[in-house]
Order: C-alpha cells, then sequence, then structure tokens
C-alpha cells in the first residue's frame, strides 16, 4: 500500500511569530508514522522550522528551487542549500509559478533534475486551466506536463518524484474537484505512467490539491488512485491542516 502524504504549501504566508505557533501546533499533533506530513515555508523561514521541527515525523519542504546548481544567479536557492537547511521535499511547477514566473515545462524538468542530484523529492505539480477542462484538454495538458519530465530525467526518477494534481480552477477559489473528478484524472496520470514503467506507476504517490479542508478531506483521499493531498489555504490553520493530516491517517488505519 502507498504510504499517504499531506503537504502544507505555505505560499506567501506567515512571519516568524505566526510560525511558531502553527509548527507548535503541528508538532504537538501530527505523530503517527503511517502517513507522511510535509510543510512548506517560504525560503527565508526554512531553517528555523527546521529546528522547530526537532527531527519528528513532520518533514520540511521547500516551494521552488533554482534549476542551476550554483553561481551567478541574483535571488535564486539552489538544490543544495535546500538541502542544507534541513528540506527533503521541493515542490517544481506549482501553477502559481507557472502563470505569474513564466516557468514552462521544460524549466519545470529542469528543477525536477536539480531536486533529485541532491537527493531531494520533488512534488511535480501538474493540472489544467478551466478553459481546458471545458475544451476536455484535461488529460493533453497534464500528459504534455508529465511528458517533459519524463524526456529529460526517465521514467526511473518517478521512482524518487511525487506528483500533484491540482487542477488550477479549484485552486484557492473554494471550488474543490469532486472526489470522482479527482479520481479520473489520478488514474488517468498513473496508468500513463505504468505504461512506461509498471512498478514505478504502481507505487508513485499521485497528491490531489485544490481546496482541500477538513470537510472534504476524508473523501478525496478515500479514492483509490488519490495518495493524499497538497494542502494551501487550509494549511495556515493548524486545526484544519492537522484535521486534513488525520483524514488521511485514518485511511491508513
Ligand atoms: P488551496 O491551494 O488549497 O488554497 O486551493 C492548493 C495549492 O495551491 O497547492
Amino acid at each position: 500500500m502507498r504510504r499517504k502524504i499531506v503537504a502544507g504549501n505555505w505560499k506567501m504566508h506567515g512571519s516568524r511569530t505566526e510560525n511558531a505557533a502553527l509548527v507548535e501546533a503541528i508538532v504537538a499533533t501530527v505523530t503517527s508514522e503511517r502517513t507522511a506530513c510535509v510543510i512548506c515555508p517560504p525560503f527565508v523561514y526554512l531553517h528555523e522550522t527546521w529546528r522547530m521541527l526537532r527531527g519528528g515525523s513532520v518533514a520540511l519542504g521547500a516551494q521552488d528551487l533554482c534549476a542551476e546548481a550554483m553561481g551567478a544567479h541574483t535571488g535564486e536557492v539552489s538544490a543544495s542549500m535546500l538541502k542544507d537547511v534541513g528540506c527533503t521535499y521541493v515542490l517544481v511547477g506549482h501553477s502559481e509559478r507557472r502563470a505569474l514566473y513564466g516557468e514552462d515545462s521544460h524549466l519545470v524538468a529542469r528543477k525536477f533534475a536539480a531536486a533529485l542530484s541532491k537527493g531531494l523529492t520533488p512534488v511535480l505539480c501538474v493540472g489544467e486551466q478551466l478553459q481546458d477542462r471545458e475544451a476536455s484538454r484535461t488529460e493533453a495538458i497534464v500528459s504534455a506536463q508529465i511528458d517533459a519530465v519524463v524526456q529529460l530525467c526517465g521514467i526511473q526518477s518517478f521512482a524518487q518524484a511525487v506528483i500533484a494534481y491540482e487542477p488550477v480552477w479549484a485552486i484557492g477559489t473554494g471550488r474543490t474537484a469532486t472526489p470522482e473528478q479527482a479520481q479520473e484524472t489520478h488514474a488517468f496520470i498513473r496508468q500513463r505512467l505504468v505504461r512506461e514503467d509498471a512498478k514505478i506507476g504502481a507505487g508513485l504517490r499521485i497528491l490531489y490539491g485544490g481546496s482541500v479542508k477538513a470537510g472534504n478531506a476524508r473523501d478525496i483521499f478515500a479514492m483509490p488512485d488519490v495518495d493524499g493531498g497538497l494542502i494551501g489555504g487550509a494549511s495556515l490553520k493548524a486545526d484544519e491542516f492537522t484535521a486534513i493530516f488525520a483524514a488521511a491517517d485514518s485511511l491508513a488505519a
């Protein structure tokens, strides 16, 4: 059985004071090892958050990284720096990076490769815009986003990676995909990878993201190809996030 993951993407939110309270509450509540828990604060708070996690069962992730290993790249942060401050995961290709910062699938694939080269687990975010869904282009869009990584890094690279399916129309909108809609695309993604390598496809964790809340998490996570969630807004509230974690963990019992 695939171990579920609940990951919190704080985006550009938080302060040292707010983070301390949030992390304390998460560390106190998330003690199960059956389900993985990851939090992804902004870069500047990573190391302090890592100290607060005290080597417990909550892992640290970053929200992005540079595709280059080092050098003259003002403002960028490398994979080895993320590793150095305690990260084990990193998001790549979040839809906000793609839409607001012009990241194309080739750059996302290079970031995925950079993460893997330093032993970080990349969480490859994929998903379609509303107009794509309405034009029945979901599968084509998601396939192209995944293919860019398969082409650059090879199918074997997915043995050390996670995919997050995040329909763009569901992110931060309160409009969640139904469990059936999530399952349909997750199954498509898994089959896409199974065709290349049956073992890697079967073992890959595919998270759902987009307006997951305590109230809808269990129904979504119960779907056979949904292996947990990538949580934005609700990851900033300790009681919501820990309830989402508990929903995933209850399914592992
Ligand atoms: P949301 O964000 O949970 O606030 O919709 C999810 C994400 O962007 O990862």
